[in-house]
């Protein structure tokens, strides 16, 4: 049987859930795709310090290490900001091999790139992760659009802000003991102030407008207010009153073909789709000509809600390249 070479740029928390879920699935993954899947580089910035048992041999903090690896085919990414991230993906597409990230904030900015360079090298992106953790919005999304139109995404797309909401909300926690446990859960960004700003939540609208629209607006122009300013009061107001807050992200094309963005905080009564939707979940709903609102709900973020889908692509590329479509 053949076997595929693979590395891991990252070792945290994705990183580490696309190792986990490889080990734990390699029978039924070698069963379905018919190919042995071997992880043979790991990279990150400090290669001294052993994260999991047993992969100290896999480290190396050379991502040119990584790529003089003989016969690689597949670099998962899970590394965190536009640079390296960028370069490293690059430099993969042209060894010729199949990307697979998570990362939103290079993908958003250079996603339309990569899939273009990786078009002319004959290999495949997959960004499932990229967006809303372990909800396959993308595989949604590009699964209708070959016949609907999409005229508007609105969703909660963020699972830290949404689980400090709920929590101080549900529990009486402060907003930083909230954001604490969501870091400890593996939940916020290496920087959390991307998640409470919402500029992770604007990175992911991005990808979805590219996917939904082929564009983006001027991100310059997007309204991006966070949830640091909402105090514990504000939260208790609003529960008597029967209210909740959302952290919502909106994208809509409009009859004069803008695309108009949004991502602020929202108050929410019980009849609105997003009002039940608690903890790290996110929901995304999306208008359609013809389908009508088609809405999705699941796990935002945390290890393996994210590295689930991540091995997914793969999964699907590798049929992709073997002519069949995996069920796994
Ligand atoms: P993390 O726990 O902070 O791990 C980041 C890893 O990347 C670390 O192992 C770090 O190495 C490595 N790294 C960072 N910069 C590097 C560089 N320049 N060169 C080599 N390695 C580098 O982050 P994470 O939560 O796994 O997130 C990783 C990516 O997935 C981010 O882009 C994030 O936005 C995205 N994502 C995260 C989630 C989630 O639930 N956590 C969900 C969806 C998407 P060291 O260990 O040596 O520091
Ligand atoms: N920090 C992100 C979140 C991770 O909380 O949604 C998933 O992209």
């Amino acid at each position: 049987m053949a076997t595929i070479k693979a590395a891991i740029l990252g070792f945290g928390t994705v990183g580490q859930g696309i190792y986990h879920i490889l080990n734990e699935k390699r029978q039924e993954l070698r069963e379905k795709l018919g190919v042995e899947l071997e992880v043979t580089k790991i990279l990150v910035t400090d290669a001294s310090r052993e994260r999991v048992p047993g992969t100290h041999h896999l480290m190396t903090e050379s991502i040119d290490e990584v790529l003089a690896e003989k016969g690689l085919q597949v670099v998962f990414e899970a590394i965190v900001n536009e640079e390296p991230a960028f370069s490293y993906l690059k430099q993969a597409v042209a060894h010729k091999c199949h990307v697979i990230t998570a990362n939103k904030v290079m993908f958003a900015k250079r996603g339309a790139e990569l899939e273009a360079l990786a078009k002319a090298n004959g290999v495949f992106v997959g960004y499932e992760a990229s967006v809303a953790g372990g909800v396959p919005i993308i595989k949604t999304m590009k699964n209708i659009l070959l016949v609907n139109d999409v005229s508007r995404v609105q969703g909660i797309l963020n699972g830290t802000t949404n689980y400090i909401l709920t929590k101080m909300r549900a529990e009486g926690w402060s907003f930083d003991d909230a954001l604490k446990e969501a870091q400890s859960l593996g939940y916020a960004e290496a920087d959390p102030f991307n998640d409470v700003s919402g500029q992770d939540a604007f990175k992911k609208l991005m990808i979805l407008s590219s996917l939904a629209f082929d564009e983006q607006p001027n991100w310059s122009d997007v309204e991006v207010i966070g949830i640091e300013k909402i105090t514990a009061a504000q939260v208790a107001e609003a529960t008597e009153k029967g209210l909740r807050y959302r952290h919502v992200a909106e994208v809509e094309k409009r009859a004069n073909g803008e695309i108009h963005a949004k991502v602020s905080p929202l108050l929410v009564d019980k009849e609105h789709p997003l009002y039940p939707v608690d903890d790290v979940f996110n929901a995304v709903a999306m208008e359609t000509n013809y389908i009508g609102t088609l809405s999705i709900t699941g796990p935002g973020a945390g290890m393996y809600p994210t590295a689930s889908v991540m091995v997914e692509d793969y999964a699907e590329i590798i049929g992709k390249r073997a002519g069949f479509t995996v069920t796994i």
